[in-house]
């Protein structure tokens, strides 16, 4: 539908030069802005939009990577694997050795590209429960992050969409907890599978004490079995680039976006009021080095890797981090790249037995296991927006459950949980596997784990990569809660629903031993990219966080951080909608704090 005439737009604005993603630092008209946003991801562009809707102040982001305009594998949703594992749009990042994965380093995607994740994500669209919120709120001693107040960002920043094949979608949602003018695009999937779906739905009617459906998850109560709803509109994935960046936005006068500029740290420190305060912000492009200025406030929003990063090279982080790599400390902060809170993932696979036909594929494994059949979908999606490549290919179902009462883990720590109603435990319900034939994955994630962990600089090098360290498993309540999501997930495959059409289950659990069920947890879970914490928000005052309730950095003055970095907990959920609720919110304080 809009993708080629918005192509042909642009690259009619860029040659008579309207359009401003520069790609070159020497077109950009200047290095002296009212605001300067380091990062051009997720939550960035979306400062830089609603911030530059007042003409009078100017914003230059920065962004390390490239542009997104006609990157194919990150505009069509079916493609979404191949882009976040393509090292082309990546950070590369490693992590150091994971005791809780039995000593693996694992790769820790983060997106290197206009938009940040949401330009490689999974798409998923949950907000998490509504006690996550009410607790952010109760941690930072400021009522507007709770779930009532937070809940107008969310749908500022939502536009419902209808799905690629126009379904009818009644009892598929509830429109009520939906907003309709932003600019994210977010739909339920648009290409059917009527069997795989058929059953999920069945599971719910036989086993409603575990799985009862719920009509939507996104209305601050997750618990249940629920239709997925993705960042996707019109077949086309939705990003914070191709949505905060529309042609629209972007022609802005007051507007720039330096591609290919990575932000080394802050520069030209002063004091004001007693307080540091920073002139400048120091990137590279290319080899060369330059400074951009901010007269009002620098906002970091280079994500959970980059925002702490950047305070770190800055000298902004723990004293004995900083003094040990000879850097001077400006602002003694020893909280900033501590607290990292992500949720640990186990894939379960189960051999599915059954037929397709021509109007019923059983599982998207047809596709990609067939070439023949993997381009005409592709063809299809180019020609109409329409066929299986308008969806991810992942979920078509997601459930939230929390762990039985009488659980094990209780003995080891007290309900990490922010409320009695959010859940401890996702299932995603996923129509394909990692073996030949058609499979049924479900992937298990502790969405409210206990443990945490870091990211540190390692270097003064400001460009060397930071060591990261998830810490998961570290604490043993988030590893007795992923044996009770493995119980669960059985649970779920014992409906007769699903009697006569399961096979051999990979990896196979049956029958081990406590200790092997543990050693293959250990050897096999994987990050579930969620991270949120490494400049966390905590009370004004209090002895630990990074930023105050303002998202403005404790101790220094005009600077924000806003990006998943300053979410304290992660919630029980994906983290890109709670990013742009915070992202929105954020933006509205730098409004107020300077009259705009
Ligand atoms: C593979 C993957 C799948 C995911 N799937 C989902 C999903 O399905 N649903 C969901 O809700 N969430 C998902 N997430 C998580 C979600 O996408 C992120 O939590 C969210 O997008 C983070 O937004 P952010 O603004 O904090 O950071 P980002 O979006 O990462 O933005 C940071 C930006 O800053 C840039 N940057 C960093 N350092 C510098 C520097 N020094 N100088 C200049 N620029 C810099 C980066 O290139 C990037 O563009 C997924 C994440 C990944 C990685
Ligand atoms: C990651 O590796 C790829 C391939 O080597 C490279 O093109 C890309 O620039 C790297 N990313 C970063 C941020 O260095
Ligand atoms: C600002 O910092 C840059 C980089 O360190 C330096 O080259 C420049 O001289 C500084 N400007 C002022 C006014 O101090
Ligand atoms: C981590 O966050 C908790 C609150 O969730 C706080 O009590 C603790 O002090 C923080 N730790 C650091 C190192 O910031
Ligand atoms: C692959 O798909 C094509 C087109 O639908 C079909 O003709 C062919 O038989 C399939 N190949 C296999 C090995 O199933
Ligand atoms: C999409 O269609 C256009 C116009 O017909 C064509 O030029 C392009 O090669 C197609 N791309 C793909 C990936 O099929
Ligand atoms: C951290 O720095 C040390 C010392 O320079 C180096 O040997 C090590 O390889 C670095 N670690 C990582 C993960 O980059
Ligand atoms: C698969 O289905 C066929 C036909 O219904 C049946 O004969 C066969 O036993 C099934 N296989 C498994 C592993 O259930
Ligand atoms: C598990 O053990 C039981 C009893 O010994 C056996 O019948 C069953 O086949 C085993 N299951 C698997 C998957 O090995």
């Amino acid at each position: 539908m809009m993708l080629l005439p918005t192509f042909f737009a642009l690259s009619v604005l860029s040659r008579v030069g309207l359009c401003k993603l520069y790609e070159d630092v020497s077109d950009l008209p200047g290095l002296h802005y009212d605001f300067v946003i380091a990062g051009g991801g997720t939550a960035g562009n979306v400062v830089a939009n609603r911030l530059s809707e007042n003409q009078h102040v100017s914003v230059l982001v920065l962004e390390a990577g490239p542009s997104n305009i006609g990157v194919l594998e990150s505009e069509v949703p079916f493609l979404s694997t191949q882009m976040f594992l393509d090292p082309t749009y990546s950070w590369n990042y490693t992590t150091t050795p994971i005791p809780g994965f039995n000593g693996r380093s694992v790769l820790y995607n983060r997106a290197f590209i206009l938009g940040g994740c949401s330009a490689h994500n999974g798409m998923v669209y949950t907000r998490g429960a509504a006690a996550d919120f009410d607790r952010y709120a109760e941690l930072s001693g400021d009522a507007r992050w709770s779930w009532n107040q937070l809940f107008p960002y969310f749908l500022k920043a939502e536009k419902w969409s209808p799905p690629a094949d126009q379904h009818d979608t009644r009892g598929q949602f509830n429109p009520h907890v939906h907003g309709t003018n932003g600019p994210i695009s977010v739909s339920l999937n648009g290409f059917a599978l009527p069997f795989f779906e058929g059953k999920i739905i069945q599971t719910t009617k036989e086993l409603p004490a575990d799985f009862p459906f719920n009509l939507d998850p996104n209305s601050g109560n997750e618990l249940g079995v629920s239709w997925v709803q993705s960042t996707i509109g019109g077949g086309e994935r939705s990003t914070s680039a191709t949505g905060y960046f529309a042609p629209k936005f972007i022609q802005r006068q007051n507007l720039h976006v330096l591609l290919h500029a990575q932000v080394s740290k802050l520069v030209n420190a002063t004091q004001k009021k007693g307080k540091p305060t920073f002139g400048g912000v120091e990137f590279r492009y290319g080899e060369s080095f330059f400074v951009a200025h901010a007269a009002k406030e620098i906002v970091l929003s280079g994500g959970v890797i980059g925002s702490p990063q950047i305070l770190m090279n800055s000298g902004i982080g723990a004293h004995s981090t900083l003094s040990a790599l000879g850097i001077p400390t400006i602002l003694d902060l020893p909280s900033v790249g501590q607290n990292a809170s992500d949720q640990p993932l186990l894939i379960l696979q189960w051999a599915l037995n059954a037929t397709s036909t021509p109007t019923d594929i059983v599982t998207f494994d047809s596709l990609r296991q067939n070439a023949t059949r993997f381009a005409e979908g592709l063809t299809q999606w180019n020609a109409s927006r329409t066929g299986p490549f308008v969806d991810s290919g992942d979920a078509t179902h997601l459930g939230w459950a929390r762990l039985p009462r009488g659980s094990p883990a209780f003995g080891v720590h007290a309900d990490p949980a922010a409320g009695p109603d959010a859940p401890h435990l996702e299932f995603s319900f996923v129509p394909g596997g990692q073996t030949p034939g058609n499979s049924l994955s479900i992937f298990v994630v502790v969405v409210s784990p206990v443990s945490r962990g870091s990211v540190v600089i390692n270097s003064s090098d400001p460009f060397a990569p930071p060591l990261i360290n998830p810490g998961y498993f570290s604490n043993e309540w988030d590893l007795l809660a992923m044996r009770d999501g493995i119980s669960l997930a059985e649970r779920f495959v014992s409906a007769p629903a699903w009697r006569g059409f399961l096979g051999a289950m990979t990896p196979n659990l049956a029958n081990l031993s406590s200790a092997d069920l543990e050693t293959t947890i250990r050897n096999t879970a994987a990050p579930n990219l969620h991270m949120v914490g490494t400049a966390g928000m905590s009370a004004r005052g209090a002895r630990y966080g990074v930023v105050d309730p303002d998202l403005q950095v404790k101790g220094a003055v005009g600077l924000s951080v806003i990006d998943a970095s300053v979410v304290p907990i992660v919630p029980a959920g994906h983290t890109q909608a709670v990013t742009y609720a915070f992202a929105e919110r954020g933006s509205d304080l730098l409004k107020q704090r300077w009259g705009l």
